[in-house]
């Protein structure tokens, strides 16, 4: 297959872990017989302090050119204590989902058996925890008008607003999603008190007679992010709005042990991306001590959603499960034991794919 793929490392940590991928992407080209290209495209404060702009309309060209995109992190600190900046990372990320139309954020949250210890949960808990995100990701209180002050700058507000269509489209993914699954979705709103939620529950409802097959359940966003912790394993495919989902999303990869593991997809149009969970991470950045396996699981994603290649995805899976079981991993999983390097991590990953399979 021919596949075209936007690099976009972004800020921090991202252009070493993104490097990783990119080892592991084209160790499975070769051993699959895939022609794969890559183009490269500056996002986040990288951007900004090359072109002033978070995400340049050279990057959108490179993206939306593309069948997928691979991303890093942005971000950086220099921007995060000054809330009077006038342009920031972030800004370029959200455009960069709205003008590619990735409205479904994909985030699971699963278990690797060699690290369920450093899970901060009890292990019974944990052991077997298997569920996934569907975060609606182009619309709600990010991206509802009006935002801003009054006069004064004395008053602030932003206005959370979502559409039937907006609700269908995601909660469809999720219902699908589920059919595959364990056959759970779970409905994440606030409807006691939001209008919003009302109609996320309503068109729910409405939906679910067209998935006999799916059980649905409707929980409070609070009761969530606490059965979340108490017993994960009770949710399979959670839906959700723009905003629930980032809090959620971040309470939920911290629950299998580590953030530095966990990948995520976006979803909606024809060019699909791919990220780690995690953050840019400046206090690393440059240091070759990041963990790329969020990142490369990311890619293993990639394989999957954006080209159903399913063999090349699980290729990607089995050498980092092997790797977490050979130990060959970095210092903020070796707990004291011998780390290595991200560049050796991923530089060990590409050859195991070029070997084991
Ligand atoms: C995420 C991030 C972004 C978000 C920020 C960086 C704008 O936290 O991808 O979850 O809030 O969506
Ligand atoms: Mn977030």
């Amino acid at each position: 297959m021919e596949m075209n793929i936007a690099l976009l490392p972004g800020d921090g940590i991202g252009p070493e872990v993104v490097a990783q991928a990119v080892k592991v992407v084209k160790a499975v080209g070769q051993k699959f017989g895939h022609k794969i290209t890559f183009k490269e495209g500056l996002v986040g404060a990288c951007a900004i302090d090359a072109t002033g702009d978070p995400y340049p309309d050279a990057t959108h060209e490179i993206c939306a050119a593309s069948n997928a995109v691979l991303f890093g992190a942005i971000g950086d600190p220099k921007y995060d204590n000054d809330p009077k900046a006038k342009v920031r990372p972030e800004q370029g990320l959200l455009r960069m989902r709205q003008k590619l139309g990735l409205f479904a954020n994909v985030r699971p949250t699963f278990t690797f058996p060699s690290l369920v210890h450093k899970s901060p949960l009890k292990l019974d808990r944990v052991e077997g925890v298997d569920f996934v995100f569907f975060r609606e990701l182009t619309g709600g209180v990010y991206f509802g008008e009006p935002r801003g002050r009054n006069e004064q700058g004395t008053k602030a507000f932003d206005t959370n607003v979502y559409s039937k269509e907006e609700i269908v489209r995601l909660a469809r993914m999720g219902f699908e999603a589920a059919q595959k699954r364990r056959k759970l979705l779970t409905c994440v709103d606030k409807a006691n008190v939001m209008a919003t939620s009302r109609l996320w529950r309503e068109t729910v409802q409405e939906l679910a007679n067209e998935y006999p097959d799916v059980k649905v359940e409707y929980e409070f966003v609070d009761a969530v992010a606490m059965r979340l912790i108490q017993w994960p394993k009770a949710y399979d495919v959670l839906i959700t709005e723009n905003l629930f989902g980032d809090i959620l999303t971040d309470e939920a990869s911290v629950i299998s042990g580590s953030m530095g593991l966990m990948p995520s997809a976006s979803l909606g149009s024809n060019v699909k991306l791919f990220e780690p969970i995690h953050g840019s991470y400046p206090q690393a950045a440059g240091k070759d001590i990041a963990n790329p396996l969020a990142t490369v699981l990311s890619a293993a994603m990639m394989f999957d959603y954006a080209f159903d290649l399913k063999e090349e995805a699980e290729a990607i899976t089995g050498v980092v499960n092997l790797s977490l079981a050979e130990g060959v991993v970095t210092e903020d999983i070796a707990e004291g034991g011998k780390s290595y390097k991200t560049s050796e991590v991923g530089d060990w990953l590409a050859s195991k794919v070029i070997k084991a399979y």
